[in-house]
């Protein structure tokens, strides 16, 4: 778990967005219409993949960030229990769907120096479908919750988890995860490594392999777990345990999170695009 959200915290922002401070004004409200008629599944699937790791929404209890049940009624920063940024706790305005439009759309600078650190806006398009999903969620929705076929597709055993984490899947099956060792007084020890569809890890290092699996059921969220070896630094072995929704927003960066290693060691962990042809067997999934 800490290693999940140590690997949150230190996300990198997308730059260069126009400064929108809240106090500039309210922002345009959405028509009910347009919340009530937005894409519940579609809601449900961006919530999941860019929030899940640190927010509820429905009653439950608060993760990294506060939990989101009852949000269209408070006051911003006011969630009992949890401890917000100052910006947060001085912000003086009630949620509604246009403000949280407005911060989605805008998350580093609309509410400056808040502590929620998501690494980019989420998109126009997934914007409306989430503070939808949200409202009935949290329950603030006045129309009548969506009835869903297989309202939840990860909860669906009988199913492979290519298509219950469909964007976990994608991200890491395809992708090369590189480690990086800052070792004191010696040079960074680098490795590649490649999470396979069959439950197995390989590397581009002689002798360094493992396996990962799902682990689901407890009362936290659905988890990647993976346990490493052969590494030719101290202890030589990694065990570590990472939210899936975590690992489920595309992104590339050779520094996406930091975790503990032997004696104080730090570990530098990111995600790079693609990965070498040899390495076949996530090749085959993709097309099979
Ligand atoms: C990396 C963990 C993380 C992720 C991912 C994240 N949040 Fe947050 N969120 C936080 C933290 C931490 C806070 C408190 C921020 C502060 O105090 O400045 C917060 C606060 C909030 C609040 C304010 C709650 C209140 O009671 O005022 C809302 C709304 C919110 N997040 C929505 C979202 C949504 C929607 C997403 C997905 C697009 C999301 N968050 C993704 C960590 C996260």
């Amino acid at each position: 778990m800490r290693f999940g959200y140590a690997f949150l915290s230190i996300a990198l922002f997308a730059t260069g967005a126009a400064a929108a401070d809240y106090k500039s004004g309210e922002p345009p409200a959405i028509a009910r219409d347009a919340l009530a008629k937005a894409d519940y599944v579609k809601g449900r699937a961006a919530f999941q993949a860019r929030c899940s790791a640190c927010h509820t929404v429905g009653e439950g209890t608060d993760l990294a960030g506060p939990n989101l049940f009852g949000l269209f009624a408070r006051q911003v920063g006011t969630k009992e229990g949890f401890d917000f940024s100052p910006t947060l706790k001085n912000a003086k305005f009630k949620w509604t769907p246009g403000r949280l439009n407005a911060w989605l759309a805008d998350p580093k600078t609309y509410l400056p120096n808040n502590n929620m650190m998501i690494p980019e806006p989420v998109p126009e398009k997934d914007r409306l479908n989430m503070i939808s999903f949200m409202m009935v969620e949290s329950g603030a929705a006045d129309w009548p919750r969506p009835v869903i076929a297989n309202a939840n597709a990860a909860a669906d055993t009988s199913k492979p988890y290519s298509e219950r984490y469909p964007s976990f899947w994608n991200h890491m099956m395809f992708n090369t995860v590189r480690y990086a060792f800052d070792r004191e007084g010696q040079s960074e020890y680098v490795i590649d490594v490649y999470y396979n569809p069959d439950g197995t890890v390989s590397s581009n290092q002689k002798g360094v392999d493992g396996f990962w699996h799902i682990k689901e059921g407890g009362p936290g969220p659905a988890m990647f777990c993976y346990a490493l070896k052969g590494f030719d630094v101290e202890p030589g072995v990694m065990v570590e345990c990472i939210p899936i929704a975590a690992m489920s927003i595309p992104r590339f960066n050779e520094r996406l999170w930091k975790s503990k290693g032997y004696k104080g060691q730090v570990i530098n962990g990111g995600i790079l695009p693609g990965r070498p042809q040899q390495n076949g067997g996530a090749e085959k999934q993709k097309s099979g």
